[in-house]
């Protein structure tokens, strides 16, 4: 009986014993769990803070404790990317001041450009009135061949004061934005008118351009700009034609926009061609030994879009071509 109580005494202490110590190892294990969670949310509130950008956050020295080696792995790699992003940066200083060095060349090429450009446009103005001054029989009558001769000169005069005008004017819009002075303009007469200028160069291709109308309307344009995107349409239509052939030119308007059409015939643009012929210097002139700048098309495209216009074009494959010109009235 002794014994069995005495057992049964040993048993509950044991028992006890197991309890205390069971207790105080679960009262340890949670510290340890909740210091580890503590640590691995600060861990990751530096990761965060890095993925924001902060890359002088690191890995605190309380954490270090609990976790070295994650500490330690996660601060090697916040250093490496510090390192990468110092290196990014001296990267985009030196890309900058080569871009800078660039532009200052491109300046120099253009102004050069424009400076010899505007000194040839003197003696070729002053060319263009001689020559009309001969062709008025001024300087005495002129046989028949020195007038042919004469005409031929003032065709290629033509095309030279177009050309310089066009370099001109893209050199003035880069330097300064377009300035519009808007008038009602009655876009009729300003077809015609820019028909006959450009007639000693479309006569020189023996190009007949004709000329049809359904509108007289005015519409708000600066007369001037117009004009030059005019000319550089019916410049391009002469190029790009067969010789011998027609230009036509329409004109229409509805209730809010005219619609200048001018379609010649001949060599056409090729789709992937289109997205690329109002860049500035795209020109596939050489091809066709031409004069060309690449100019022209990049000029009126910013002439028209200053005016809240736009210019579609139509190209069928070796047949024809037709650029429209819309202009809100
Ligand atoms: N009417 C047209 N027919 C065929 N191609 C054209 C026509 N107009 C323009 N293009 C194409 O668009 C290019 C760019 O025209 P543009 O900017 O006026 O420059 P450029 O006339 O000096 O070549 C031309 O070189 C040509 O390839
Ligand atoms: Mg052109």
């Amino acid at each position: 009986m002794n014994f069995l109580f005495l057992s049964l005494i040993i048993f509950i202490c044991i028992l006890l014993f197991s309890f205390v110590v069971l207790g105080v190892r679960y009262k340890k294990l949670k510290n340890t769990f909740r210091n580890h969670k503590n640590v691995l949310r600060n861990i990751l509130k530096t990761v965060n803070s890095v993925r924001y950008g902060n890359l002088f956050e690191r890995v605190n020295d309380d954490a270090m404790k609990v976790l070295p080696n994650f500490g330690q792995s996660i601060n090697s790699m916040i250093d490496a990317i510090s390192d990468r992003e110092d290196m990014i940066k001296e990267y985009q200083a030196d890309l900058n001041k080569k871009i800078e060095a660039l532009k200052e060349v491109e300046q120099l090429k253009e102004d050069f450009v424009a400076t010899l450009t505007h000194d040839l446009k003197v003696p070729i103005m002053a060319e263009k009135n001689l020559l009309a001054f001969l062709l008025d029989n001024k300087f005495g009558d002129l046989n028949e061949k020195q007038k042919e001769a004469v005409v031929l000169l003032k065709n290629s005069n033509q095309e030279l004061v177009e050309l310089v005008e066009i370099i001109l004017e893209t050199y003035k819009l880069n330097e300064t934005e377009i300035v519009l002075s808007k008038e009602p303009v009655c876009v009729k007469d300003l077809i015609e008118e820019t028909i006959i200028e450009m007639k000693p160069i479309s006569d020189s291709d023996d190009i007949n351009i004709n000329f049809d109308f359904s509108s007289e309307k005015d519409a708000g344009i600066d007369k001037f700009y117009i004009k030059r995107v005019l000319k550089n349409l019916i410049l391009n239509a002469i190029s790009f034609s067969e010789p011998g052939s027609n230009i036509d030119i329409s004109l229409s308007n509805d209730e809010n926009y005219v619609y200048i059409n001018i379609t010649n015939y001949g060599k056409s643009i090729k789709p992937e061609e289109i997205e690329h012929i109002f860049d500035k210097y795209y020109t596939t002139a050489k091809k066709f030994r031409k004069v060309g700048t690449g100019l022209g098309l990049y000029l009126s495209d910013k002439i028209i879009k200053a005016h809240s216009g736009k210019i579609d074009i139509e190209s069928q494959k070796d047949t024809k071509t037709t650029f429209t010109v819309v202009l809100p009235v």
